[in-house]
């Protein structure tokens, strides 16, 4: 499918979608969005694809919303139709989506970064919710998710402040999974979903869900559902052909992937 806001490509079983609006610094107008959406749902039901990555370019991962369309948004826009509630079906993308970025990730880029499942950021990264110096806060869940991901103290310093930090910074607090030389960005990041691709899929999912579940219900509950999931596995060939690999010696051969 052509998109006029992103770019797709295939490597083996990994999905690439790269941001591609570069007059706006990858800003998220609605249009973006629903590239975005669109093409991570079409790699999310394509039996061939096993990881998704997502990036940007070298300048900006994303600026953020769109502030010229938001500009012109009024309370009951918001509050009757909404605003970016296509996200919605991103997160619930079950394919592993790994975030790489490189520049700019402020604001709703920010957020989108952190609706992957783990982002790996080049050295050239800046993270930040600037939406107070706009009077507006963060409205794609950075109040939200940035403070599962670092804590309410951090949080709010990025949150009341607006100001940015940089890759080293982000790597510190746990915004980021890893950092690396610019140039090995995309390298790392596909290696990453490859690897990820390489397991058995329905696992893969599995595992994103209980991981998914600490960050948004109790322990309890979490501790349930990752016993389920993980009761669920053994309902698999994939998992007795892992076991079986391990008294081998061998590396596994899954079937669904
Ligand atoms: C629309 C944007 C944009 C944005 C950049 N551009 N960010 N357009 N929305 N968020 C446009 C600029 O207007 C400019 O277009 C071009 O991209 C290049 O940007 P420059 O500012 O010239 O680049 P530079 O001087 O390098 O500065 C880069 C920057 C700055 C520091 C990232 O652009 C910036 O501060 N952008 C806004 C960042 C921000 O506040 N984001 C949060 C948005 S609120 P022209 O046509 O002039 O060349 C948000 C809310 C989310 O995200 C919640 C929604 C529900």
């Amino acid at each position: 499918t052509q998109y006029e806001h992103v770019l797709t490509e295939t490597r083996g079983r990994v999905g690439i979608i790269t941001l591609h609006r570069p007059k706006a610094l990858n800003a998220l107008d609605e249009a973006l969005m629903n590239d975005v959406v669109d093409a991570a749902r079409a790699f999310d039901v394509d039996a061939g694809i096993g990881a998704i990555v997502l990036t940007g370019s070298e300048r900006a991962f994303a600026a953020g919303a769109d502030i010229r369309e938001m500009a012109g948004k009024s309370f009951v826009d918001l509050t009757t139709q909404g605003i970016f509630g296509r996200w919605d079906e991103f997160t619930a993308v079950r394919t592993p989506i790994v975030a790489a970025v490189a520049g700019y990730a402020l604001g709703g880029g920010c957020e989108l970064a952190m609706m992957c499942d783990f982002i790996i950021a080049a050295d050239t990264a800046t993270f930040g919710q600037p939406e107070i110096t706009l009077g507006v806060i963060p409205g794609m869940g950075g109040s939200q998710r940035l403070t599962r991901a670092i804590g309410k103290s951090k949080a709010m310093d990025l949150v009341l402040t607006g100001r940015s930090i940089d890759a080293e910074e982000a790597d510190r607090i746990g915004l980021v999974a890893r950092v690396v030389p610019a140039d090995a960005l995309l390298d790392e990041a596909v290696g990453a979903a490859e690897r990820i691709a390489s397991m058995s899929l329905p696992v893969a999912i599995a595992a994103k869900d209980a991981v998914n579940t600490a960050f948004e219900t109790t322990l309890d509950e979490g501790l349930r559902t990752e016993r389920r999931l993980f009761a669920g596995c053994f309902a698999l060939d994939d998992r007795a052909e892992g076991m079986a690999a391990f008294s081998e010696k061998r590396r596994a051969n899954f079937t669904h992937r």
